[in-house]
């Protein structure tokens, strides 16, 4: 099958396409015949070796976790998916190829589009993760920094939808876009906790740091001194400041998938595609989303 492959760890460059053994599946696992992989700011940085003290990567890799597809081989005790299905999940073999194996999928409903149903896996299950953490009440007030990007959209998204009143910070350009989903927006950068004050003088309650660009520091300010209830995702000196790191690498259960899958399909979350490219463009694809500006998901189709 091709399959996108890297042998050593480097920049996008390390990504070329090329002939890989075809997967099949084990017991407990499906086949998919790959519709629409989902491009992670994991991805990049497990290419460029950065994730190696945490998740030690066995090369050559095939990089992607999120996978839509129909399935087109079912493992021993399968029997909640058939061939011919089609499906979102979990990748465990790499979903910058032909053919993934996957564990936990949910079933994709017909009227989803296939790039938007493989936006939802890793946003999704971490924007869960995140707001469990938070103990989100209804009525209180959530900042999220980093709020237009792929995760950030959806947590936005799910806390609004809780009843809290949402602070989220994007560039200007995003703006119109954070009102859309029913944050309020603010600038993200010097003079934040100024900015956020402005928007929100009753106080923020929780704090989901999901761009992890330094933003903690103001984040414990508005929290009035405390490290209580905020969460990052990628900032990786929270340890240092005593704030709670959340790791991915916990797939979500097919039942939330599917509960998020169906949202997406009858329009209450709202999934943000940023681009879509052809499989043999992966490296620009990783590159793009290194840049870290996309609004939205960044989606592979082989
Ligand atoms: N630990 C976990 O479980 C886990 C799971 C998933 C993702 N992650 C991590 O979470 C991060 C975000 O992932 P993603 O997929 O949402 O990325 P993404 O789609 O690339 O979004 C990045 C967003 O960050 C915003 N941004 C850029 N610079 C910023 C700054 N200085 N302050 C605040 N926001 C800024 C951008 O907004 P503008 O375009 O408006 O600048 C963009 O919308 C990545 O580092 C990823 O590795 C961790």
């Amino acid at each position: 099958m091709e399959a996108i492959v890297f042998e050593e760890f480097g920049g996008p460059e390390v990504l070329h396409l090329t002939e890989a053994p075809e997967p099949h599946p084990g017991p407990g696992q499906v086949r998919l015949k790959v519709a629409a992989a989902g491009v992670n700011a994991l991805d990049y940085k497990t290419r460029r070796g950065w994730m190696e003290a945490f998740m030690p990567t066995k090369l050559p890799s095939i990089p992607g976790r999120e996978v839509a597809g129909t399935v087109d081989e079912v493992g021993e005790g399968v029997t909640a998916f058939a061939v011919g299905d089609e499906v979102v999940g979990w990748s465990t073999t790499g979903g910058y190829a032909q053919y993934a194996l996957a564990e936990t999928v949910a079933p994709k409903p017909a009227g989803l589009a296939w790039e938007t149903a493989v936006a939802l896996p890793v946003a999704g299950e971490t924007s869960q993760r995140v707001l469990d953490l938070l103990e989100l009440a209804n009525g209180e007030t959530l900042l999220v920094n980093g709020g237009a990007g792929a995760v950030g959209s959806i947590a936005v998204q799910l806390a609004v939808a809780s009843g809290a009143t949402v602070v989220a910070t994007a560039s200007e350009a995003n703006h119109d876009y954070l009102r859309a989903l029913g944050a309020i927006p603010v600038v993200y950068g010097e003079g934040l906790v100024e900015r956020v004050r402005a928007v929100a003088p009753q106080g923020i309650d929780a704090v989901f740091d999901v761009a992890g660009k330094g933003a903690l520091p103001d984040s414990i300010e508005l929290r009035g001194g405390t490290t209580d209830r905020i969460v990052t995702i990628a900032d990786q000196a929270a340890a240092d400041m005593g704030v709670t790191f959340s790791g991915g690498g916990v797939s979500s259960t097919a039942e939330a998938l599917t509960r998020q899958v169906r949202l997406a399909a009858d329009g209450t979350l709202r999934v943000e595609v940023a681009k879509v490219f052809p499989l043999a463009e992966a490296a620009r694809a990783q590159a793009l989303s290194e840049e870290g500006h996309a609004r939205g998901k960044l989606v592979l189709k082989p």
